[in-house]
């Protein structure tokens, strides 16, 4: 079984930025998942947040840029995210693990995880870390896909990696985390919380740009970056998309995806 790495995955942004930009750029309707987040959170504009799994800091960013008062703090396991985190002003980028926060007890008074818990391989017990982390009365809002989110291109990939000998399976460490289970990990650590679903498709309507999101998801259908194989891979999921176009003119390429912000706030 290929289990690909997360160190290689996300060693560089790159492939997240694309995959960002395809979300932003070609979802049937208008996607903007930091938004979603943000509608969970108190509006104050104050507050300490640190941000787990924070990627490459455009959510940090913007708060910033909003004129966000209190401290950013932009967490990652991954020593490019925390790099891209600094490189923010007014932003701190810590490396660290959700799964144990070098942060004391009570020391935010917002935690996000954007995206993130499904590589985590204990989820409940990573969400009692954001609760230590978070003060009473202190908000916690994570968001993750619904199941089978883009897997109609996941499959594209998967199907010409089968193609060449390699056995993929989900890239997500932790494929049981999603819009349907959360809710209620979260309900166990936090009592009362907020769901809200976000249900949306990508589309293309040329080959070019699903076949830059279908390398951006490589790593999670068992294609490493390093894989001698992955050229040919590359070369024959290409020709798969144009050849879809050009046997189905007119039509586009949908792929149903969506998301869920679940938030809580920290009782005493
Ligand atoms: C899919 S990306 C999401 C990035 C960002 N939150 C966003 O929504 O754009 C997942 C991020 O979580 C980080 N990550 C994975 N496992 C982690 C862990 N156990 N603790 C902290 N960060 C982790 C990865 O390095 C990566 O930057």
């Amino acid at each position: 079984m290929t289990v690909p790495s997360l160190n290689t995955e996300y060693a560089d942004p790159a492939s997240l930025r694309v995959r960002i930009a395809t979300h932003r750029d070609h979802s049937e309707r208008a996607d903007d998942p930091a938004a979603a987040v943000l509608a969970a959170l108190p509006p104050t504009g104050a507050g300490d947040l640190a941000d787990i799994g924070c990627g490459d800091a455009r959510f940090l960013a913007r708060l910033r840029a909003a004129g966000h008062s209190g401290r950013l703090v932009g967490v990652d396991t991954a020593p490019a995210m925390v790099a891209a985190a600094n490189a923010v002003p007014g932003v701190t980028g810590v490396l660290g693990d959700i799964s144990r926060l070098p942060f004391g007890d009570g020391e935010f008074d917002i935690c996000t995880a954007r995206h993130m818990l499904y590589h985590v391989p204990e989820p409940v017990a990573a969400l009692a870390e954001l609760r230590r982390v978070t003060r009473r009365g202190g908000t916690v809002a994570v968001a993750v896909n619904h199941a089978g989110t883009c897997a109609r291109t996941r499959e594209l990939v998967c199907a010409h990696a089968r193609g060449h000998g390699l056995r993929p399976r989900s890239g997500m460490l932790n494929a049981a985390v999603h819009s349907d289970t959360l809710p209620d990990m979260m309900r166990d650590v936090f009592g009362d919380v907020m769901v809200v679903r976000y249900d949306n498709a990508l589309v293309f309507d040329r080959p070019q740009p699903l076949i830059a999101f279908a390398e951006a998801l490589f790593s999670f259908c068992g294609v490493a970056p390093d894989e001698p194989r992955r050229g040919q891979i590359l070369s024959d999921v290409a020709a798969a998309a144009e050849h879809w176009f050009a046997e189905h003119p007119g039509a586009v390429w949908r792929d149903p995806k969506g998301y869920s912000v679940v938030a809580a706030t920290v009782e005493g």
